[in-house]
């Protein structure tokens, strides 16, 4: 499929069909998810993939009434790492051996003069990481729509139920959870703006 079929075809979905996802196919999710670019290229993406019937049925119990969870033959449960961000030295050093600073002007910017500029308290660390993961995120809703798929970002669940079921630590930072499935509705697109109301200039 092209990108901008599956751009334009991708629904939030939130009635799947019984049938499993071959197991090629979470592979090819979560490859979609490595893949996706990072600020200092952190990757602080981190999965937990839900398919067991009881915690599918607890997951969606830890969620504002989603209970569409449960129906979903598999749930990826989208978390960030806060300690990726204590990983920028060693990204920055393979970064610049991969070549990627190579004719701009951070070729000869001093790794700890930059890392300095950047240093962030624990809420811009959790605000950065998840920024990233959602870029994952995105990428995973994108490229299962190229697979056939339909699934749905669920943000509205409790952090720290959803935490302790899955037994996570503190250092992680559940940012969606994203039910998938092959859909079992072929809903029509949902109201958006319009291209002036969100340009706001060109200059
Ligand atoms: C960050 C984010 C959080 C969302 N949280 C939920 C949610 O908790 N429950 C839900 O049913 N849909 C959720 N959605 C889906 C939105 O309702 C949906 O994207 C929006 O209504 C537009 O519809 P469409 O995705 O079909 O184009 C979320 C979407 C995003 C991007």
């Amino acid at each position: 499929m092209e990108l901008k079929d599956a751009i334009c075809r991708r629904r939030s979905i939130r009635k799947f069909k019984p049938d499993p996802i071959p197991e090629a196919y979470i592979t090819e999710l979560l490859e979609a998810a490595r893949l996706a670019p990072s600020g200092t290229n952190i990757q602080p993406w981190r999965f937990v993939v839900v398919e067991s019937a009881e915690m599918k049925q607890r997951l969606a119990e830890c969620t504002l009434g989603v209970s569409f969870i449960a129906r979903a033959p598999v749930t990826i449960v989208c978390c960030a790492d806060l300690e990726a961000v204590e990983t920028r030295p060693q990204r920055i050093v393979e970064l610049r051996e991969a070549g990627a600073f190579v004719g701009t002007d951070f070729e000869n910017v001093k790794m700890e003069d930059y890392i300095k500029q950047g240093e962030m308290d624990r809420n811009a660390a959790r605000a950065y990481v998840t920024l990233n993961t959602a870029i994952a995120i995105e990428h995973i809703v994108l490229r299962a729509t190229d697979l056939g798929l339909g699934s749905c970002w669920v943000m509205m669940f409790r952090q720290k139920q959803v935490k302790q079921l899955l037994g996570l630590g503190d250092n992680i930072v559940v940012v969606a959870l994203l039910p998938i499935g092959f859909p079992d509705q072929d809903p029509p697109p949902r109201p958006r703006l319009k291209l002036e109301e969100i340009l706001i200039k060109r200059v």
